[in-house]
């Protein structure tokens, strides 16, 4: 069983989402996926057609944040906006493309941190422990966290997963174009002012080029054991 919080890191593609949620099913833990959370007001960014300038995506996106809903059961994790489902909305091109830019908003940041922050006291009060992935937990929602780790792969391998993954869900897939977001992404991700990506100074760096998934998680699980 784990107890507190082990902080994922890492930019996409890295296999993070997957093995955070087997780890937490594997540990009794519950299960927080931040970044669904930043695409989920992103979507209510473009439904709202207010996209245009920083100040309507800042306060259509910061008033979302009271009609977000996480569930964190890692056996069926969900993300609700004013009660709809938006799992599978999330994950399209339109979100993907737009998500970097709402969530370099720190007003945006800054309520979401505090949302966080409750459904990880929610969680550990709940059940003990809770696997948070995100690009920001080690270093900015849990500082404190006794295990953090941060996944990374090349640039190649992670747009490979992403195509993968794509091609899983249905939709279209083109290397070329996934590689190009995977960069896009990653370099906006890590040059913004607020909360960039970075790994925190006392995570663990774990390189899963050439790692299966269950690779990755037996690591992790030696890692829980051995700090437990
Ligand atoms: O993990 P995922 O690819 O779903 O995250 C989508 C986007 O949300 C990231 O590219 C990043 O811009 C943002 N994000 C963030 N901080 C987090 C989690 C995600 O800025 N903790």
């Amino acid at each position: 069983r784990l107890h507190g919080v082990v902080a994922m890191d890492g930019p996409s593609g890295t296999g993070k989402s997957t093995v955070s949620r087997r780890l937490a099913a594997a540990c009794g833990a519950a299960y927080l996926d931040t970044g669904a959370m930043y695409r989920a007001l992103t979507l209510a960014v473009l439904r709202s057609g207010l996209e245009g300038t920083e100040s309507d995506t800042e306060k259509v996106a910061v008033a979302a944040v009271a009609d977000l809903e996480s569930v964190t059961d890692p056996s069926a994790p969900a993300i609700r906006l004013s009660g709809e489902d938006v799992e599978s909305e999330i994950r399209g091109a339109a979100v993907t493309s737009a998500v970097s830019a709402v969530s370099a908003i720190p007003a945006v940041r800054a309520a979401l941190v505090e949302r966080q922050r409750v459904l990880i006291d929610e969680a550990i009060t709940g059940c003990g422990g809770i696997v948070v992935e995100g690009r920001d937990i080690g270093s900015v929602v849990v500082p404190d966290a006794p295990l953090k780790v941060y996944l990374t792969a090349s640039e190649d391998v992670r747009a490979a997963r992403r195509e993968a993954q794509d091609r899983k869900a249905g939709r279209a897939a083109d290397h070329a174009a996934v590689l190009a977001d995977v960069r896009r992404r990653d370099e906006l991700d890590s040059t913004r002012k607020t909360s960039p990506l970075h790994a925190a100074p006392d995570a663990l760096v774990l390189d899963t080029d050439g790692l299966s998934v269950d690779d990755v998680l037996t690591e992790l699980l030696r890692l829980v054991t051995d700090r437990g």
